[in-house]
Formats: structure tokens, sequence, C-alpha cells
């Protein structure tokens, strides 16, 4: 009976051509759909650094982090970003989706009102998901709206939510303001800065470096980062209150009861942090990229009024999207095609990721097979 339920659902899912298709990585293909946005995911210093620590701590932590495998190498990373970011403390989790689920479950269970931008990642709605609390969406970016939206609201206890950059719009949050209202109206704000690290503010640290002061009040803040993106590496760092982290160590299943990551992948994010730091090379490059992709572009319509790595090109017909992206593998480039039920079914799109790594000649390639492509659809 079940077996027959899920046959028809994928069924559907084929016939809808939504099918998710996974495959092994080509290396032969070009890859303009990473999140690698400053090439360090083959960078030698950082895989120096890891052999280094392989060798001296071993290749796993060997137990969770309360037990035995929490290692000094663990604690120099969360020291390291507290301090980057100005935080009291920090927590370093296996991904940003664990740490966003730890978050909401553990902290904003209860009697929050949660203020979330429509289009934040499916990671926070999961965390939210397994709370008592009420969620409240604004409509993406309309901050007018969730001021509304919050003046109505009769909680003691507030959160607004935001990711930094979103992650299929390429479009970014004005964390100053959102600020100013979580300080006018006494909320907690959240930010997830999966796609900021490493490409905004003058050290790269991300978009509140880039916003904001480094030395105002954070104490109503928390933020995420990430290292699967820029850093190049996996995992996730809360930054908090200590009170907030103190009570992630002692009630977050999923910080207690898992594995500790290896303690070389610690040292590897510590070394990248290092190299986004001294990066302003790297962000210049992947600028110029930008900007030379979104020129070389013939039909500027299907572009979106953004000018990070994020670049969609907003074809909305599930079809094409996947044609599009055949077109360009048969050219030796990747790219992704990304359809409902990531983005809204009227919105599918091809999601070109934009690299310091790509060249100049890439980004030709890229734009004249895209062109070619572009030019059927109406
Ligand atoms: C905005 C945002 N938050 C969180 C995550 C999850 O991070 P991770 O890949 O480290 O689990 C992602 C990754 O896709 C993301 O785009």
């Amino acid at each position: 009976m079940f077996e027959k339920k899920i046959s028809r659902e994928l069924q559907e899912i084929e016939e809808n051509n939504l099918l998710r298709i996974r495959e092994d990585r080509n290396y032969d293909l070009l890859n303009f759909s990473d999140n690698d946005y400053l090439g360090l995911r083959n960078n030698k210093t950082i895989a120096k650094a890891m052999k280094k620590s392989i060798d001296e701590f071993g290749n796993g932590a060997g137990a969770s982090h309360l037990i035995s495998g929490h290692f000094q190498s663990h604690t120099n990373l969360e020291l390291k970003i507290a301090n980057l970011l100005q935080f009291e403390d920090a927590l370093f989790y296996h991904s940003g989706f664990n740490a966003n689920v730890s978050f909401f479950k553990n902290i904003i269970n209860g009697d929050f009102d949660i203020f979330l931008d429509k289009l934040c990642h499916a990671s926070i709605y999961d965390g939210i998901l397994s709370t008592q609390s009420t969620v409240i969406r604004y409509p993406h970016l309309d901050y007018e709206a969730l001021e509304q939206k919050i003046k109505k609201s009769k909680k003691e206890h507030k959160i607004i939510v935001t990711d930094s950059i979103f992650s299929m719009d390429g479009d970014i949050a004005d964390l100053s303001r959102l600020y100013s209202l979580s300080k006018k109206y006494k909320t907690y704000l959240y930010i997830d800065d999966a796609h900021g690290f490493g490409i905004y503010g003058s050290k790269g640290l991300g978009l509140l470096e880039s916003q904001m002061p480094a030395d105002i009040d954070k104490s109503n803040i928390i933020h995420l980062t990430t290292f699967g993106k820029s850093a190049g590496l996996s995992g996730a760092i809360i930054c908090a209150s200590k009170k907030i982290i103190d009570y992630l160590k002692q009630k977050s299943r999923e910080y207690i009861y898992t594995t500790a990551s290896p303690p070389y992948l610690a040292d590897g994010i510590i070394k990248s942090i290092e190299l986004i730091i001294d990066g302003e090379k790297l962000r210049k490059k992947l600028n110029e990229n930008i900007k030379l992709f979104r020129h070389l572009i013939n039909k500027k319509q299907y572009l979106v009024n953004v000018y990070g790595p994020i670049q969609p090109i907003l074809i909305k017909n599930n079809q094409m999207v996947i044609h599009i992206q055949k077109e360009l593998i048969k050219s030796n480039i990747h790219v992704a095609a990304i359809r409902s039920p990531t983005v809204p079914l009227s919105e599918s799109r091809i999601r070109v990721s934009i690299s310091a790594r790509h060249s100049k000649s890439d980004i030709v390639q890229l734009a004249d097979v895209l062109n070619k492509s572009l030019k059927h659809v109406n």
C-alpha cells in the first residue's frame, strides 16, 4: 500500500518535470553551480593545514563534544569567529542546516512571535516547525509590512529572522534597517549569513561586517556563519550571547548526541578564514566576473537586479529550464536548474553561481551558450 503511494508520487514528480537527479561530479564540466564563491574548495594551503591536523590529532573526533570528542581546534575556531564578529560566544555545528534547526528548536520554543522573511532558507523553516511559537511570515524584504506585523504582536518575546543573501534570488537584506526595528520593538534578530561570509565586508566577514559598525550592541543578535560556501569546506557557527550558547550546549540534541566534526575540519576552516580575511584580490576578481557576466547576457530582461555571485535567470518554465540545462551540458557547462519545491512552480530558473576561480574565457563561454539558448525563450 505504502509502496504504491510513493510510486504514484514519484511518477507525478517525473511527469511534472520536477524529478531531482543526483549525479557523480563530472570534473570535465565547467562548474557554475557551486557556492565556492572564492575558489577555496581546492586550495592547497587549506589542504596542508588539514593534513597537518590529521597527523597531530587523527582522522576523526572519536566521540561527541561533551564526551571526549571536543578538541582545542574546535575551541580555537569558535573563539576566532566570536572575536572577529565581536560576539560574546560561539558554537560549532556540523552544518548550517543543523545549526538553524538546533537554534529554533531549543531557544525559540514556546512563547515567541517569529517574524520570518518569506524566502528564508528551508532549514530555518524546519527548525521553526518544531517549535510551539507563532510564525508570522512577512513579504520578501518588505520591512514596512514587517513593522506593521510587529506592531500588532502582543507577545512579550519576538524574533525577526532573515537570510543575509537569499539563496535562490541572490538579493540581500537590509541589516541596518532590521537592526533598528529590532531595537525599536525590543525583538531578537536572527541573521543567517550562509552566503554572505567570505564575500561581503572589507575582511570578508559577511553582510553584518559590510552593513553595520563592528561595535554595535549585539546582545539581541544571533548570527549564523556557514563554511560550506565561500570557505570551501563544511560546518557552521552560531554566534550569540554567552547565555544562549551555554544553553545550547546543555539542551541541543543536534549538538550533544552526535559525533563531533573531525578536528582537522576546524583547523581547515581556521586556515580558510585567514585566507578570506586576506582575500581582497579574490573578492575583486569575483566582482569583475559578476559584472562581465551581466554585461555579456543579451536578453537582460531575464537577469534579476542583483549584483552578488548568485545570478538567477528567470525562465519560469520547468521544461525550458531543463532544456537549457541540457544545452549547457552539451557545451560542458554545469548550472543548477531550480524548480519547485525549492522555488514556487511559476518561478523556475537557471541559477548561475559565479566564482573568483572562473577565468574571463569561462564567463564568455557560459554567456555564449546562454545567449543562444535564451533566443528560443519568449
Ligand atoms: C541560507 C542558507 N542557510 C543555511 C544553509 C545550510 O547550510 P549547510 O549547507 O551548511 O547545511 C544553506 C545552504 O544551502 C543556505 O543557503
